[in-house]
């Protein structure tokens, strides 16, 4: 079991800007952390410095809490797959799967055994003859995946393991990760820039902007609890209301607002609340407010609806409700918005 630790890395590569800034972390052994954050913002960078594919400007980065600076990749036992997994072309899916441990002279008889147990364990058993390119796109990625993980690593690096598969391998794939993850028990460290992927397989997601750290935690987290505007929005957030905390309630344009569990400091914040968690009511109620139905959108499995407020100009609500609402909900009609006190997050403003 690994436990991966960043500390204070910085990476520039015109030694001007930087694309990895002052980032500590530690990674939990055992486990599936997720990298996510927009293109460009330093990701691929961050995976590679722990591969020992690229050195850091500055800082360090652990195993088990000693400096692997000096190791060179060969040997840092932390395998890396490729965003376009990278097969050589003129080889066997066997040759490919073997490679690592021809590199480390191990006899052919014991190879192809293990061949067999690694295409065995991504379900491609018996594809040993093929060359790559008599292969799907998500069988490529499969063949990838079991040629990092012939070597045994103590730390599997995934970039972007779903970006190149339809939806349907995408599924595939996912539940492959996640069964050979809880088989092998191994540190795994993906990086991702879809959100709903990153909640469904990592035990914790650092969220990165820019190359900085954000956010660290447990999915959950990242709906309820974000750190930031930036944060929320990535993750769906769309109602933000800004107000003053006097203690535990809001003042805001809307009215009043009881909050539960938010210990912020008094002063200005930012009221959030998801768009799934806004109930409608018949009648007025603490914590609610007139409002407009603006427009509906019938999505199949729930409705959205965009509610604007009577009591002051601000940007519409939105709301998700099921997906009878579409029927139960008119345009124009006047409804009372609530925000339950539970279900209510403030963000620094
Ligand atoms: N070899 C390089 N030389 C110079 N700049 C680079 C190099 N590799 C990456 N960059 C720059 O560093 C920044 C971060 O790149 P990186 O590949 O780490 O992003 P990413 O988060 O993986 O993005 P994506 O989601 O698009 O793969 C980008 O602005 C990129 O242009
Ligand atoms: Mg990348």
């Amino acid at each position: 079991m690994t436990e991966v630790s960043l500390h204070h890395l910085n990476k520039s590569y015109d030694g001007k800007t930087a694309v990895v800034n002052n980032f500590s972390l530690t990674i939990p052994s055992g486990q599936i952390t997720a990298l996510l954050g927009p293109s460009g913002c330093g990701k691929t960078t961050l995976l590679k410095m722990i591969a020992g594919l690229l050195e850091p400007t500055e800082g360090d980065i652990a195993f088990n809490g000693r400096s692997v600076l000096s190791i060179p990749a060969e040997k840092r036992s932390a395998v890396m797959v490729f965003q376009n997994h990278l097969l050589f072309p003129y080889m066997t899916v066997a040759e490919n799967v073997g490679f690592g441990l021809r590199m480390r002279g191990e006899k052919q008889a014991a190879i192809a055994d293990r061949v067999s147990e690694m295409l065995a364990l991504v379900k491609l058993p018996g594809y040993e003859k093929r060359k790559p390119k008599e292969l799907s796109g998500g069988q490529q990625q499969r063949v990838a995946l079991a040629r990092a993980l012939i070597v045994e690593p103590e730390v599997l690096l995934l970039d972007e393991p779903l970006s190149n598969l339809d939806a349907h391998l995408r599924d595939e794939m996912r539940d492959l990760i996640l069964g050979i993850q809880r088989k092998l028990g191994i540190t795994t460290i993906m990086v991702t820039h879809d959100q709903e992927e990153a909640v469904i397989l990592a035990r914790n997601i650092a969220m990165i902007f820019e190359g900085e750290l954000q956010q660290f935690g447990p999915p959950v987290d990242f709906y309820e609890r974000p750190l930031s505007e930036r944060v929320a929005r990535f993750f769906g957030g769309v109602n933000f209301v800004p107000g003053e905390k006097q203690n535990n309630k809001m003042v805001t344009a809307l009215g009043e607002f009881e909050t539960i569990g938010c210990s912020k400091e008094n002063g200005a914040h930012l009221l959030t609340i998801r768009p799934e968690n806004v109930e409608i009511l018949d009648q007025s109620a603490p914590n609610s407010f007139p409002a407009r139905v603006l427009s509906r959108m019938y999505v199949g499995t729930h409705t959205r609806l965009k509610i604007q407020p009577e009591t002051a100009v601000t940007q519409p609500i939105e709301i998700i409700t099921d997906a009878a609402g579409i029927h139960t909900y008119q345009e124009t009609q006047t409804v009372y918005i609530h925000f339950p006190p539970d279900k209510i997050w403030l963000l620094s403003n």
